[in-house]
């Protein structure tokens, strides 16, 4: 497939929206970028913000790389409406040309030796009338990170999103479980255990749970880029070469 991305990379998909894809994009790109790669960050579809809004997940992501000179963080639509893309576009009399995005991701992939693509919501989410993100993933070529929950919920949200992965013939490098909140510590250790006992993909060891997490950004993914989860992860994406 012509446009499909030459050069190593991950698209980092959610089982919802709000599970963490950004803070695992953000500590993965900044691991892979210690071993002196370079390493393209992009978002391609984001609403609900404009880039220069403190909250917006691109500029968080610059922030964290901003003394990086090895990383560099795109966006190709920022769409103001808080809603899924496929409306955000329509409010703001705009259309989502998915070849736009391919061509970006195309060129992004040929100046970095890694591309991380991280997901809008879920993989069902449209982003055209025709299109939703797990067609952009195929089209994209690039092996799948599924990032969830480890809160109760998150078991039928990951299998579905396994499902819905392996049936568009994409492969799924491995399920990240994040703790986003402080649900007890049994229904965590419950969710990961039966989600590790039902995939056929690779459940990583979930990641702890920053209590200063948004007041303390950039402190909070270097502590998250230094675990041994998002270690193993980039290991994984390196010896994917
Ligand atoms: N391990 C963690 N510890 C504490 N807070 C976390 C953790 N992971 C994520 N969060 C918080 O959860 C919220 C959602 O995280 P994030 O923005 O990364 O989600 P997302 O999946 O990228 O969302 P979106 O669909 O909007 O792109 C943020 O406030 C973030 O700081
Ligand atoms: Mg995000």
């Amino acid at each position: 497939m012509p446009n499909q991305l030459r050069r190593p990379g991950i698209f980092i998909a959610g089982t919802d929206t709000n599970v963490g894809k950004t803070v695992v994009t953000a500590a993965l790109g900044l691991a892979l970028q210690q071993t002196g790669a370079k390493v393209g960050v992009m978002k391609p579809v984001e609403t609900g913000s404009a880039p220069d809004k403190t909250n917006s997940d691109v500029h968080r992501l610059r922030n964290v790389f901003a003394s990086c000179k090895n990383v560099d963080v795109q966006n190709v639509y920022s769409l103001p409406q808080p809603v899924a893309p496929l409306e955000a576009a329509r409010t703001a009399q705009q259309s989502i040309d998915i070849d736009a995005i391919l061509n970006a991701c195309r060129t992004f992939a040929v100046h970095h030796d890694y591309v991380l693509v991280e997901g809008a919501g879920g993989i069902l989410v449209p982003l055209t009338e025709t299109h939703d993100v797990c067609d952009l993933i195929r089209l994209l070529g690039l092996p799948c990170l599924i990032v969830g929950r480890t809160r109760l919920g998150s078991i039928n949200h990951t299998r579905l999103t396994l499902r819905g992965l392996q049936e568009a013939g994409i492969p799924v490098f491995g399920i990240l479980l994040n703790h986003t909140d402080t649900t007890p510590e049994e229904q965590q250790a419950s969710t990961v255990k039966l989600i590790r006992e039902l995939s056929d993909a690779p459940v990583l060891d979930p990641l702890p749970f920053q209590p200063h997490m948004d007041s303390q950004w950039e402190g909070s993914i270097r502590t998250l880029a230094n675990h041994s989860t998002i270690r193993e992860v980039a290991r994984m994406v390196q010896e994917s070469i």
